[in-house]
């Protein structure tokens, strides 16, 4: 076999993970050594315990993912790992293992931007050509609109003001007192519950612009909250869900059929974690639909964090003509795509 593999590490925030991918970024094992569990007693990310597991998983889990891959180090054409955002302490255990694998193996290295692979992970079942479109991205982080006008060239369109749409469902959740990470467990409590039960702010709706506020609906759940009983009764804590998650997915959902009116796009991506969520999919399907617009929907696999989707984004790249990076490129917790 001729050494045009890629192997991808991602180890921005609590997941440690390992793909391997054809030289297209097709995805033959991607692998991810959870630490939710680890985390979920803090209620949250603790910095220090993810960079110490990320360093004792890693390697176990780059041998297991070639061998489930059926492939060895020498079939390793490039090395990708993401350098940011993130953690920076867990960063620096990717990013320094890839540097150091495509030393040894002698082949390129490419940091990516965590962002960007979300972005691409759409693509990643074509392996394909990457259209120009418009892309939300809907992670814990980060809420993004996105003009993509190529591998590389992205352009912002709008962005949250304040918390991201996954984080709001994390507090939410937390002040619920369901377990971390609150979106996809209030997901599944809100499959029972009234979307018009409560009354949600649907922020930033009229604003004129393509941004984003989550922070005035997790005030609002707060007050909502002290004025219900406590406990919630079940069929209480569901309605609560069901509101909460449908005034989310209707910003979601508005916002990026305005962006592709704005723009005249007529192929729109979703991305990230939160684009796990069955109810936002089925009302970006309908939406996309009813504007006669094609849509792109992450896998539900490669919705939440993944190395495919590092392997993927390198492999386009690469395939771009985008030169490799150097290896003394530094990774940025803070890392901007656009
Ligand atoms: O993209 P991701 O795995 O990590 C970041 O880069 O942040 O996104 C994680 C976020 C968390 O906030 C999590 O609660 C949310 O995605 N999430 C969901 C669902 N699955 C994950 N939110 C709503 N519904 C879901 N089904
Ligand atoms: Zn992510």
């Amino acid at each position: 076999m001729a050494a045009d593999l890629v192997l991808a590490i991602e180890t921005s925030c609590d997941e440690t993970a390992v793909a391997i991918a054809d030289a297209a970024g097709r995805p033959l094992v991607s692998r991810i050594a959870s630490q939710i569990a680890l985390h979920a007693p803090y209620g949250g990310v603790v910095p220090e315990l993810a960079s110490r597991n990320h360093s004792a998983d890693l390697r176990p889990l780059v041998e297991t993912t070639l061998t489930e891959a059926g492939v060895a180090m020498r079939d390793i054409g490039l090395v990708a790992a993401t350098s940011g955002p993130g953690l920076a302490s867990s960063l620096l255990v990717g990013d320094t293992t890839a540097k150091a694998l495509a030393v040894g193996l002698g082949v390129p290295f490419y940091s990516i931007n965590h962002m960007e692979g979300h972005l691409l992970s759409p693509f990643i079942e074509g392996g394909g050509e990457v259209e120009d479109h418009v892309a939300l991205i809907v992670s814990g982080g980060h809420t993004l609109l996105i003009a993509v006008e190529g591998v590389g060239r992205y352009r912002l369109l709008g962005s949250t003001k304040d918390d991201a749409a996954g984080e709001a469902f994390d507090k939410v959740g937390k002040m619920l007192g369901l377990p971390y990470p609150g979106g996809p467990v209030i997901a599944a409590l809100a499959a029972s519950g009234r979307i018009d039960a409560f009354d949600f702010p649907r922020s930033m709706l009229h604003s004129g612009d393509l941004n984003f506020s989550f922070s005035g609906i997790k005030t609002s759940a707060l007050h909502l909250k002290a004025r219900l009983a406590d406990p919630l009764r079940e069929e209480e804590l569901a309605d609560f869900c069901a509101s909460f998650q449908e005034a989310v997915v209707d910003v979601l959902v508005a916002k990026l059929l305005t962006a592709a009116a704005e723009t005249g796009a007529s192929l729109l991506s979703v991305s990230g974690g939160v684009s796990g969520n069955q109810r936002l999919r089925e009302r970006l399907e309908a939406a996309a639909a009813r504007a006669g617009v094609r849509l792109a929907l992450a896998a539900p696999a490669h919705a939440t964090d993944n190395a495919a989707m590092i392997a993927f984004a390198a492999a386009a790249r690469r395939r771009a003509g985008i030169p490799p990076s150097p290896l003394n490129a530094d990774i940025d917790p803070n890392l901007k795509l656009a």
